[in-house]
């Protein structure tokens, strides 16, 4: 038996201040498109911004619906509509941001298994990583290099072949 660790390495600032310009710049825009958030239910607003190697920055927030199931995730409709705007061009990274939590201790909002798995395919499909800014007004920000970082033995499209 072996035993094998898996580990990534986190950056974590102590404010949008130590972020590149352009890092800062995506995270405002999440920040934005958080305030236009359709969160009646949970009332938890998150937004997204995604940069593109084309340099376009595309937004997007979570989308409720009074059939709970049927609402997405900020960052599905971030991706989602940047794959429908740009087909083809790569993600260089994605901005997301909760509303800050009152707590003292506050980390960062990360994003959900569906939303790691929906963003893990472009990068495979890019085959360049995909960084990500998670961070609000208050608190620390993290910024992981890739999306594999977070999403250890992901599943993807090579279990789909025939063998
Ligand atoms: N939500 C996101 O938009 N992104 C995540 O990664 C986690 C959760 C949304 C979904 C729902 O509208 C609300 O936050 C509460 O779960």
């Amino acid at each position: 038996m072996e035993k094998k660790k898996i580990g990534f390495e986190l950056l974590i600032f102590e404010d949008e201040t130590e972020l590149s310009q352009n890092e800062r710049k995506l995270l405002r825009n999440a920040m934005d498109a958080r305030e236009n958030a359709y969160a009646p239910y949970s009332k938890f607003k998150v937004g997204a911004a995604v940069l593109l190697e084309n340099g376009q920055v595309v937004i997007g927030n979570n989308q409720e619906n009074a059939s709970y199931p049927s609402g997405l995730c900020a960052e599905r409709v971030a991706v989602f509509q940047a794959g429908a705007k740009y087909p083809g061009v790569a993600i260089t990274s994605i901005a997301i941001s909760a509303s800050p939590s009152q707590h003292e201790e506050a980390v960062p909002a990360a994003p959900c298994g569906n939303c790691r798995q929906s963003i893990i395919e472009y990068e495979q499909k890019q085959k360049s990583p995909i960084s990500i800014i998670l961070g609000s007004e208050k608190g620390p920000i993290y910024k992981c290099v890739s999306v594999a970082d977070i999403l250890p033995l992901a599943f993807n499209s090579s279990f789909l072949k025939d063998s």
